[in-house]
């Protein structure tokens, strides 16, 4: 498959889509099956693939600021622990490029709550939810997360904001004891910041991590790294929320 010629399309009776390889009419794609072939109108091939997740969000999503790339979405979402019917907290939802990762594991009986200062930011990531079909998973509150947190006995955190710091103090009202927080930050900075605030409490189980990522080429002749990616995303930390000492009952 030729990445830079795949295209992500809603199918309308009598449209037609436009490549460098031909024009493919619409009509004959409709009632076919994922994974078919179909012909261009120069006789090009071209096939049917069901869009995934990473494919709506890198090909599909308008974007509108930085994003959480999937390799490092992925490994977020595998320490967070999460899954079907998980409730979760979000700040900022930016272009959404994480909001449709998180909607997606927690399912149609989970919930993601993201709290959003820019509404025309809001905006975009709702509509490249809707293409989605994820819209209905996600509860967007556009204002300052600082302000405070609505929701209670959530199941993780996730921040991508610049001031994650400012946030972690909030967290206790909103998230089960012992729930996975995870922040991620571009700079070094931030992450030090970040440690520090983590030391006052009530966090456990303190982690940094930055995910290096390295994709080849999948040619047999000539197996290599790709020539052109992205070098520096940025850096993941984890911890854990804990009851304090005078949570608890005596
Ligand atoms: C880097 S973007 C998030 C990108 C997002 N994770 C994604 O994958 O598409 C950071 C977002 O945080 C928002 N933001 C910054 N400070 C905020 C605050 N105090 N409360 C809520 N949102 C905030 C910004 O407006 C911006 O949309």
């Amino acid at each position: 498959m030729d990445e830079r010629r795949s295209k992500i399309f809603r199918v309308r009776k009598g449209d037609t889509i436009g490549t460098d390889k031909g024009i493919l009419r619409v009509d004959d794609v409709i009632g076919k099956e994922w994974g078919s072939e179909v012909r261009l109108s120069t006789g090009a091939k071209a096939y049917l693939l069901k869009p995934t997740p990473v494919d709506f969000t890198m090909r599909g999503f308008r974007r509108v600021t930085q994003v959480i790339y999937p390799k490092d979405s992925s490994l977020m979402v595998t320490l967070s622990g999460i899954g079907y019917g998980s409730r979760v907290l979000e700040s900022g939802i930016g272009t959404g490029f994480l909001t449709a990762i998180l909607a997606h594991v927690v399912g149609d009986a989970g919930h993601v709550y993201a709290y959003e200062i820019r509404e025309e930011f809001a905006r975009v990531a709702l509509r490249n939810l809707s293409m989605m079909g994820l819209a209905e998973r996600v509860t967007v509150k556009v204002r300052d997360i600082k302000q405070g947190i609505d929701e209670e006995g959530l199941d993780a955190a996730f921040l991508d904001l610049p001031d994650p710091w400012e946030v972690l103090k909030l967290l206790p009202g909103s998230l089960k004891p012992s729930s996975p927080v995870l922040v991620f930050v571009p700079s070094v900075n931030q992450v030090i910041k970040t440690l520090a605030w983590l030391k006052k409490g009530p966090y456990v189980d303190v982690r940094v991590y930055e995910n290096i990522l390295r994709e080849y080429q999948p040619v047999p002749e000539a197996l290599r790294p790709q020539t052109i990616s992205v070098t520096h995303t940025g850096y993941i930390v984890f911890a854990r929320l804990v009851r304090k000492t005078e949570d608890l009952p005596t």
